[in-house]
């Protein structure tokens, strides 16, 4: 029989998924691997849904979004919810020796992740869990986020076109914003980590950026607009990540999952910061959320480079006997990292950031 490795696209999808199926199940079926796709991230593997993938499945998918396996990001195998409690809280099982079983009886010695942070700590957990079993399974990760805020690559696939999505949708707001000498807040995704506003920020000439790291004051936001207008720029274009909150406020909370790993959904800083500065300045504002188009669609053409660089060096690292390890980017090499590395941490913006810092020089306000 074939060696066989398992392939799951985990968490939030965004653009490249398919690019790295590709990359990683061509070279396997070419070495004689049997690669199984697993549905629906760690779910399939829960609920026993994957098959082998064939040649013609893994062709021709390079440019499409989404993922051809679905994902999830709310099925961690070491706390499955199975339903909610009177209390509101999640009911959780541990659903990892039925896991660990089924990988046994399919023969899968390696576990392909592309995944953010928390999907390589349930990738690096359910190996520690067949470990102690008493089986070996091997876990290779492949980082995935439109956030960028993997610890241990400087890089994750989906961010570049995430950021291009982001941009262009500024543009198209600029030249409504200046017709009507408007304020306008485009509210952008990111998690905790201000990666996709501050790139496109900067990509759009965006006058205020908001990051997470950088707590922000209405006032300080409202004079920078009023020193604009006073120039005879009239109209102001604000980019602000979901998880950019006010100095000493709290971050604003959309919806709240307690059957998901990460239970917080962001959204709605962009309206607050709309109302407030039309409220102070008297200048008409108005906030657009992009959501999830950023996750949509076709990956640019350098993302569609670096989940084929990334997807391909998962593989060779299993060809090559490496273990547990996650392929990454380091100052613009491709390498690979230990699997635990990104586990439970996040790489947000740092304050020397060459991106940020040339930002300041432009004179962007970042509404400190
Ligand atoms: O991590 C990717 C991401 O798109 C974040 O930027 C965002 O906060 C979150 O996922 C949204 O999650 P969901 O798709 O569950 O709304």
């Amino acid at each position: 029989m074939a060696k066989r490795i398992g392939l799951i696209t985990a968490g939030g999808d965004c653009p490249g998924l398919n690019a790295v199926i590709r990359a990683v199940a061509k070279p396997a079926m070419r070495e004689g691997f049997e690669v199984l796709g697993i549905y629906d991230g760690f779910l399939g593997l829960i609920e026993n849904r994957m098959h082998v993938l064939s040649w013609a499945e893994v062709s021709g998918i390079l440019a499409q979004g989404g993922t051809i396996l679905g994902s999830s990001n709310k099925a961690n195998p070491a706390r499955f919810a199975v339903g909610i409690g009177a209390d509101g809280k999640a009911i959780m099982e541990d659903r990892r020796p039925q896991c660990l079983e089924l990988i046994r009886r399919e023969k899968i010695e390696t576990l392909i992740v592309a995944g953010g942070d928390g999907s390589m700590t349930i990738a690096s957990e359910l190996a520690a869990a067949a470990h102690q079993a008493g089986h070996s399974l091997n876990v290779m990760g492949v980082p995935k986020t439109i956030d960028n805020d993997l610890e241990g690559t400087e890089i994750t696939f989906g961010f570049q076109t995430a950021v291009s999505i982001a941009a262009e949708a500024i543009d198209r707001v600029k030249t409504t914003a200046a017709s009507h000498h408007r304020v306008m807040v485009v509210e952008v995704m990111g998690r905790n980590a201000g990666w996709i506003a501050l790139h496109a920020g900067v990509a759009t000439g965006s006058d205020v950026i908001l990051i997470p790291e950088i707590p922000f004051d209405f006032d300080a936001i409202a004079d920078c607009v009023r020193v604009r207008s006073r120039h005879g720029k009239r109209y102001s274009i604000v980019c602000v990540a979901e998880g950019a909150k006010p100095r000493g406020g709290q971050l604003f909370v959309s919806k709240v999952d307690p059957t998901s790993p990460d239970p917080i959904r962001l959204g709605g800083v962009g309206k607050a910061v709309a109302d407030e500065i039309e409220k102070r300045t008297g200048i008409e504002s108005r906030y657009v959320v992009l959501g999830h188009v950023q996750r949509g669609g076709t990956p640019v053409a350098d993302d569609r480079v670096l989940s084929t660089l990334l997807g391909e060096r998962a593989i060779a690292m299993v060809l090559e006997g490496k273990r547990d390890r996650m392929a990454a980017v380091q100052r613009g090499r491709l390498t690979d990292v230990d699997i635990n590395l990104p586990c439970g941490k996040q790489r947000t913006v740092p304050k020397d950031d060459p991106v940020m810092r040339a930002a300041l020089e432009l004179e962007t306000h970042f509404g400190d």
